[in-house]
């Protein structure tokens, strides 16, 4: 029980968070003080005299708005009611209306309540309004009435359309009238950016202007930059402004070409990829520094340079170049046509993949890769590395040389082995007797070891 009672006292503290089932019938005073509006009186038995006093909120309304002021008592026994303004005027003495001002009036009056209310709010309607209660002594509270103030729509200022590449920006969004000061935020293309806020206090109200220094890159072409006020007073539906930057610059270009390996007979597509702003068109291609050679093998269609049939005569530079009014830009491939193997591998594999002799170079049984239809990356050779690929080679021609070796010693020293038994047996064979038979042996003998020293 012990544990409970303390959670419970100190939900009690904190009353949005009350996890226990069990409430305490009568709370204790001192925190039920705490609890109650602070610009009322205390109520209850403790407070005395019958709990005759006023009861008001604060209140918060929008200018613009209307607000309604709210006094009630509990217990009343037909005692007048009263509200007054911050300058201590009155506004309505029980149901009588006691200030000429057509934008207050009178919503409820009785003896346990008078309301009133005040529209078309204005900042300066802001302040500390008093219900008094006219026992003896009068009893008061004072309820404060917080106008917000709204901000203006937001403006971008600092843009130049269009801009240039590389250029320093500097965008401003100002937005003025609000109260309390807004917020601005930035984004760039719905990702929000970090900009640089200043708020100035100007009367009742704050101007608060953001800024957000750019230094304006080709990507940003077309990005929408996006001021957004948020304020209480505009809730759910904050202000925003955006503008598009329009960036222009100078054409960037770069080939793409259709075939790593181009080999003779075969297309080739080039394709000039240039981007730029104002958008550079046409483009123009040269070889070595002239006119395309070939005009009917080579065709040129918008930024492409198709080739339908290489020929080797067609190695060389290729050079294609944008222009707008920014600049002109170029680029260059140099085209290297291959011979077509001599043995093709399977026709799937040529177009795209042709093995190079280098390949085949490295091959420790002399036949071409392309023969075997192994088809290897050459751009996985590379990235192996030359290193490898030499040092691959020339372990393995190592290895061929001495498997070569060991073959043919081994032959030769078997076939040498034959003929010397052979010949023992042969000198023992022929000779007409064992006297001959051993000279024939020991010759044969001697000789072997003649040729086993030299062979050592
Ligand atoms: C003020 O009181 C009137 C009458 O009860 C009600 O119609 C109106 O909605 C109230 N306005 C506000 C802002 O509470
Ligand atoms: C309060 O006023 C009502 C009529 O408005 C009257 O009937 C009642 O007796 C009065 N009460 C007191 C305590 O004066
Ligand atoms: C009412 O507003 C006044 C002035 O802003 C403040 O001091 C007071 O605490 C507020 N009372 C409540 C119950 O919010
Ligand atoms: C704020 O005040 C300063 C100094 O008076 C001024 O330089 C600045 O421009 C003002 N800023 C705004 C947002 O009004
Ligand atoms: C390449 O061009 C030369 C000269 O223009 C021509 O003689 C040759 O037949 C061409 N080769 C091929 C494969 O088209
Ligand atoms: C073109 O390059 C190839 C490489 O495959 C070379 O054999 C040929 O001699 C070159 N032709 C000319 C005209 O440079």
């Amino acid at each position: 029980m012990a544990p409970l009672l303390a959670a419970c006292v100190s939900a009690w503290r904190n009353p949005v968070v009350c996890d226990c089932g069990w409430r305490p019938a009568h709370p204790p005073a001192r925190l039920a003080s705490l609890r109650s509006d602070p610009t009322s009186p205390p109520s209850g038995p403790l407070a005395g005299n019958q709990g005759q006093f006023p009861i008001v909120h604060n209140v918060t309304v929008t200018e613009g708005g209307t607000a309604n002021m709210t006094c009630r008592v509990e217990h009343n026994d037909n005692t007048s009611l009263q509200w007054s303004n911050p300058a201590q005027q009155t506004l309505f003495f029980g149901d009588k209306k006691a200030l000429r001002d057509n934008r207050i009036e009178l919503v409820r009056a009785s003896w346990q309540e008078l309301t009133i209310s005040i529209s078309e709010v204005t900042l300066q309607d802001e302040g500390l309004y008093t219900c008094s209660l006219f026992t003896m002594p009068i009893k008061t509270a004072k309820a404060y009435l917080t106008v917000l103030g709204v901000p203006e729509k937001p403006q971008i200022d600092g843009l130049t359309k269009p801009v240039m590449e590389g250029d320093h920006i500097t965008l401003t969004c100002v937005t003025s009238g609000s109260k309390p000061a807004a917020d601005i935020r930035w984004f760039r293309n719905e990702k929000e950016i970090k900009g640089a806020k200043e708020v100035n206090a100007s009367g009742k109200t704050f101007t608060v202007r953001s800024s957000l220094q750019l230094q304006v890159d080709r990507s940003d072409d077309g990005v929408a930059y996006t001021c957004r006020v948020e304020h209480v007073a505009l809730a759910s539906s904050p202000h925003q402004a955006t503008e598009v930057l329009e960036v222009h610059y100078a054409p960037r270009v770069e080939i793409t070409h259709s075939s790593v390996f181009p080999q003779e007979g075969q297309f080739l597509k080039l394709e000039c990829v240039s981007k730029g702003n104002p958008s550079p068109d046409p483009v123009l291609w040269t070889k070595d520094g002239g006119e395309l050679p070939d005009i009917d093998r080579m065709i040129v269609e918008g930024r492409e340079l198709i080739i339908t049939s290489l020929n080797k005569t067609d190695n060389g530079t290729y050079r294609c170049e944008a222009s707008n009014h920014l600049g002109t830009s170029s680029a260059e491939y140099v085209l290297y046509v291959y011979d077509v193997p001599t043995t093709m591998p399977p026709s799937s594999a040529l177009p795209t993949q042709p093995t190079t002799p280098d390949i085949a170079f490295f091959d420790p049984h002399g036949t071409k890769s392309a023969a075997t239809g192994v088809v290897r990356d050459p751009n996985a050779l590379e990235q192996s590395g030359p290193d490898h690929a030499l040092i691959g080679g020339v372990v393995a021609v190592v290895v061929f040389v001495t498997l070569c070796l060991i073959i043919v010693l081994g032959r030769y020293l078997a076939r040498h082995k034959g003929t010397y038994l052979t010949n023992e047996a042969k000198g023992a064979d022929d000779a007409p007797d064992a006297d001959t038979a051993i000279i024939n042996a020991e010759g044969n003998h001697a000789h072997a070891e003649e040729k086993k020293e030299y062979f050592i």
